[in-house]
């Protein structure tokens, strides 16, 4: 097959770092703690590691192998791999373009936080209405989000090795060191509230990796499963074209197997320091009630956790907010990247052209997002029954109804139009012996397609 991105990783470590920087990011830090503590701590830990290894494990497989046999962007590796298939590569594009429009807004939140504990305001984020007062302020988060914006432009337009892979290799390390040093604070806190009860950090622990079987339903259970399998999907950057643009830069003698190892491995160890310090802090400092989820977790129970720690609390926030601003870019680099392939291989432009273009067309795009909270703003109803702003609903379309589908799509066509063997003869282009060959044929062919109808039917509320 005739080779088209010419850009290559330098080797296994740089794609294993740059693939995981895609992957760990504002889903490990915000959302698996947030669902852990909700979904019966070591109950929600087995079910995610169960599916990690394998559901996770097929369909990234699937999407390295596309990527690095056809050595196309998206758009146009699905058309190479079989014609006739070029839409789901359309369709694939759409995912990281939509995101790419409220991402920035999110690393503009993380910023600004960065900088306000950076100048000694912590006490004042503290309070209740302050995360809501700033988004909604007509220049502050516009200001943010175009720096976020504009580093990521910057690491795409130096490319795949000076851009890529040579930020990761800075940033993965750190943000490793990091979360395990503040997991390690986290777990030995001890406070005593006004009511005179104390609670410990490794209390805190309990709650995250005990199994909590109180209560458990079918139907609980099943709710607990589509949360492993949601958080996994969106976790391990599957279906966003991502996987596919990343692998058509890995080197034919690159080991895929290991690869997909190394990084899954890398994800969910963020995942699972991130739980053990963010869980027992706050349940530390605030009990059960502290467990919000999403935005309110980082931006307005950790504040109120960092308040309380006193003059520690300013150095653990900074370099919380520090990972996290890690996390969102090389993630947010990823989705730039991927457009910015694609961009190229259609347009048959430069990098440096396309880079610019894209960026140009996202500050205007991420602009209009970001003003959903004030000049745009409005509250829609979706069909899970939440309200949304613009930034949610660009999210639920993106992530709630692409993804599954571009995900169901991709697994019918690799397991029933090209056959499992068309990704295990990648996955053994170096003699290496893939063991698991035959349950990722199952995999594939059977319960990923499976698990996709499962979840279009919980998205649509049926299940
Ligand atoms: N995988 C990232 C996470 O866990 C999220 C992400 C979304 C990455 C979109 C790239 C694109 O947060």
């Amino acid at each position: 097959m005739e080779a088209k991105t010419t850009g290559r990783f330098t080797g296994h470590l740089g794609f294993v770092l740059a693939a995981a920087g895609s992957a760990v990011g504002l889903g490990n830090l915000w959302r698996f703690p947030y669902l852990a503590a909700k979904d019966g701590g070591g109950l929600f830990l087995a079910l995610y590691l169960f599916l990690l290894v394998t559901f996770g494990f097929t369909m990234l497989a699937a999407e390295l192998s596309i990527g690095r046999k056809t050595r196309q962007s998206p758009v146009k590796a699905y058309a190479t791999a079989h014609s006739g298939w070029g839409f789901l590569g359309v369709l694939t594009f759409l995912v990281p373009a939509i995101i790419m429009t409220y991402y920035p807004i999110i690393g503009g939140w993380i910023l600004k936080y960065m900088v306000v504990y950076l100048f000694g305001a912590g006490q004042a984020a503290a309070q209740d209405s302050y995360f809501s007062n700033f988004i909604k302020a007509p220049i502050a988060p516009l200001f943010f989000t175009l720096v976020f914006l504009g580093l990521t432009s910057l690491i795409v337009y130096r490319g795949i090795n000076k851009g890529i892979e040579k930020s990761a290799k800075f940033i993965m390390p750190v943000l490793l060191l990091v979360v395990i040093g503040v997991a390690l604070y986290s777990l030995g806190l001890s406070y005593t509230d006004d009511k005179g009860i104390t609670r410990t950090g490794m209390q805190g622990l309990q709650v995250y990796l005990i199994p909590n079987f109180e209560g458990l339903t079918f139907s609980r259970f099943l709710q607990i499963l589509l949360d492993a399998m949601m958080q996994l999907f969106f976790s391990m950057s599957i279906a966003m074209g991502i996987m596919i643009t990343y692998g058509s830069y890995a080197r034919g003698k690159v080991n895929m197997a290991h690869s997909i190892c190394h990084i899954g491995l890398f994800d969910t160890g963020v995942s699972v320091l991130a739980g053990l310090m963010i869980i027992p802090a706050i349940f530390v400092y605030e009990g059960m009630e502290g467990m919000a989820s999403g935005p309110g977790l980082m931006f307005v129970s950790l504040p109120k956790v960092f308040a309380a720690m006193g003059s520690m609390g300013v150095v653990i926030a900074l370099l919380f907010f520090l990972t996290a601003t890690f996390a969102a870019l090389t993630s947010s680099v990823s989705i730039l990247e991927t457009l910015t392939a694609s961009c190229m291989e259609v347009f048959g432009a430069s990098r440096k052209k396309v880079t610019l273009v894209l960026t140009a067309v996202y500050v205007l795009a991420a602009s209009i997002v970001c003003m959903g909270y004030n000049l745009f703003y409005m509250d829609l109803k979706l069909p899970n029954g939440s309200t949304a702003r613009l930034l949610d609903l660009m999210d639920y379309i993106s992530t709630n109804v692409l993804m599954p589908l571009v995900a169901l799509l991709s697994a019918v066509l690799v397991g029933w139009i090209l056959k499992p063997q068309w990704v295990i003869d990648e996955m053994q282009r170096n003699g290496e012996n893939f063991r698991l060959k035959r349950q990722f044929s199952f995999m594939i062919r059977y319960i990923c397609p499976l698990i996709m109808v499962l979840l279009f039917l919980k998205i649509a509320g049926i299940v």
